[in-house]
């Protein structure tokens, strides 16, 4: 090879040795006649030491710059006393040059490589090849390389077998768009890219393999967002002859084991807290609680309902709910601070937030308390464990909308608070999730999970008397509010998934036409079996610590599905469109 040693490697016990080097010129000094470079590869960055004496590699060496890609052959020697450099890992050595050789020189690239200094981001990916040469890109890929690497070894040991399967395929439908492939062998015909292997997953367990796993790219053409991409990576999971409690407990020893081995930091809790979807809503006021701090919604609704207040009064005569939050050290807020807080929840769809400050001496200020009595003043301030110093707000309306709203102000205070300790990883699981949700605009049941997830065993009867009170074997893993992986119980017989198919108002030619092959393969003995899809994507960002999950995927796409480094999507040669029976419509 080129190099003899990793550049980082170099330690106080090389010291003599003689050694060759190959990498990129993190940085260099021209101290009047010697020459100090940073030599950097993927293992960290040694100093090289060009001095009088040996001229050809001085001259060298004063000729290079950032980003230079060159060889050194030298000898390892320990730093003078005084210039040992702590804060790198071969901070008390160097490499006295005696051979510099340029294997390519560099433009100067579009932003400093040596530091994380923040770049904009449109630079950094058209540029992604020098990105990812950057500190934080390089841990997040290697961290995501040993994450996987760590599944794969857990899984095997565990009985799984990785098996791959089609791009190419057919819908598999996970409540986004497909993409489609056309077909040059049947025109007018199209492939789609699987949202997930759903369908080929359980028909893995169909054909007897128990125990299947893959690190499975998936693709949704869907609004994009920081925890979002057009394609994405799963770790996509089947097992039979399991219940709800058999797949929750492996992954949750899988998750635990990934924490503790490829990173530093502490667990909130463990075993991982279980909530209902009920209770989740009700308590966080959404189905992916970041359970790091408290601020949970309260409801006062039974105080409130026979006040004078008509604004808590009449949303409760009409089966609205009104719930509230305590928000601590806040009672100082001025109007102005607290209409903010207002606007904040009329963009979550509540119509107003009512207020009561607890200022330290015991009054109370607020937007309402005048309308109600001063028992019912001091219940409320009981039931919201109120102390001095707080303020508490309060949104009246429909459940759904009371509580959505309050969720996002409690993780806007969180913030603002610094209440999400960045370093815990709070893992939770929701369950008892509702089967079907009902969709106003094309009066019918959406599955809320996907069309294969099985109805709690007690509550198959409810499909047909009513089913949006039927509940599905789904189990969500949440952290620190992020959604980080779907699963259920599927349903494995013939009758029940035609049945959820008429539910959701799918007519049966075309269930017949887009899951024929489930249908059929279900009445060659099928397990019972069920099974969970963590995004790696996503599990790699929390475990990172990073803001979104482009941090952590070496060729992302920007937030409107393009690739700006390659220049992708592009359009296509007439030739190539017309043997795809093709023609663009303008
Ligand atoms: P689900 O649709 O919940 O379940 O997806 C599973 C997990 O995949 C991740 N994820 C995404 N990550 C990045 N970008 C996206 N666009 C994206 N969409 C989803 C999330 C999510 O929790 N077939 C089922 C799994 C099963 O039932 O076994 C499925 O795909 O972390
Ligand atoms: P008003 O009677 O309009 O002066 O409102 C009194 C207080 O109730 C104000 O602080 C409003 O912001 C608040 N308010 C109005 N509608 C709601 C609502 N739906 N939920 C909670 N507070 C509300």
């Amino acid at each position: 090879m080129l190099k003899s040693h990793n550049c980082g490697a170099l330690r106080r016990e090389h010291v003599g040795a003689e050694v060759r080097l190959a990498g990129w010129v993190n940085r260099w000094r021209d101290h009047g006649g010697v020459v100090f470079l940073d030599l950097r590869d993927r293992s960290g960055i040694v100093q090289v030491v060009a001095n009088p004496g040996e001229d050809a590699a001085l001259d060298a060496a004063q000729r290079v710059r950032n980003e230079y890609v060159i060889q050194v052959k030298g000898t390892v020697r320990l730093r003078p006393e005084g210039l040992v450099n702590p804060s790198i890992d071969t901070g008390e050595i160097e490499v006295v040059a005696h051979e510099l050789t340029v294997l390519n020189p560099a433009k100067t690239p579009p932003f400093y490589i040596y530091d994380d200094t923040p770049v904009d981001e449109s630079v950094r990916l058209k540029f992604r090849y020098l990105d990812l040469r950057r500190p934080r890109m390089q841990r997040n890929i290697i961290l995501r390389h040993r994450v996987v690497k760590h599944i794969r070894d857990f899984l095997d040991a565990q009985g799984f077998v990785e098996i791959e399967t089609p791009i190419l395929f057919k819908t598999t439908p996970e409540g986004a768009r497909d993409y489609l492939v056309p077909s040059r062998l049947h025109p007018g015909e199209f492939y789609a890219l699987p949202q997930s292997p759903q369908q080929l997953k359980q028909l893995l367990m169909v054909a007897g393999y128990e125990r299947y796993f893959q690190i499975a790219r998936c693709f949704r053409d869907e609004d994009q967002r920081g925890d979002r991409q057009p394609e994405f990576t799963q770790l996509d999971m089947e097992m039979s002859f399991v219940e709800r409690d058999d797949v929750i407990g492996l992954v949750e020893q899988l998750m635990t084991s990934i924490v503790m081995t490829c990173t530093d930091r502490p667990l909130l809790a463990q075993p991982f807290p279980r909530l209902s979807y009920h209770d989740a809503m009700a308590r966080y006021g959404t189905d992916r609680p970041d359970i790091r701090f408290g601020m949970e919604l309260v409801e006062v609704s039974d105080l409130v309902a026979d006040t004078r207040f008509a604004v808590f009064r009449d949303v409760i005569a009409v089966g609205g709910v009104v719930k509230g939050i305590r928000i601590p050290g806040c009672a100082g807020y001025s109007r102005r601070e607290v209409d903010e807080l207002t606007n904040l929840v009329r963009a979550s769809g509540a119509k107003g937030l009512a207020w009561l400050a607890l200022a330290q001496d015991g009054a109370i200020r607020s937007s309402f308390v005048k309308h109600l009595e001063e028992s019912t003043v001091a219940a409320i301030v009981d039931r919201l464990e109120g102390k001095p110093g707080d303020l508490l707000v309060f949104v009246a309306d429909h459940s759904r909308v009371a509580c959505s709203a309050l969720g996002d102000l409690r993780l806007v205070m969180a913030d603002r608070l610094s209440l999400r300790d960045p370093n815990v990883l709070a893992f939770c699981w929701i369950i008892d999730f509702p089967l079907f949700e009902w969709d106003e605009e094309e009066r019918r049941w959406d599955p809320s999970h996907h069309l294969f997830t099985a109805p709690m065993p007690e509550d198959v009867s409810l499909l047909d008397t009513d089913p949006g009170s039927a509940r599905g074997q789904q189990y969500d893993l949440v952290c620190n509010g992020y959604e980080v992986a779907g699963g259920s119980i599927r349903i494995h017989r013939r009758e029940t998934q035609e049945r959820v198919f008429g539910l959701i108002g799918l007519d049966p030619a075309v269930a017949q036409e887009r899951f024929g092959h489930m249908l059929e393969a279900f009445e060659y003995g099928t397990p019972p079996h069920g099974g969970i899809a963590p995004g790696i994507d996503r599990l790699v960002m929390l475990l990172a610590g990073e803001p979104n999950i482009r941090e952590v995927i070496a060729f992302p796409k920007t937030q409107q599905a393009a690739d700006i480094m390659a220049g992708a999507p592009s359009t296509a040669d007439p030739r190539q469109l017309a043997e795809l029976h093709i023609r663009i419509v303008k």
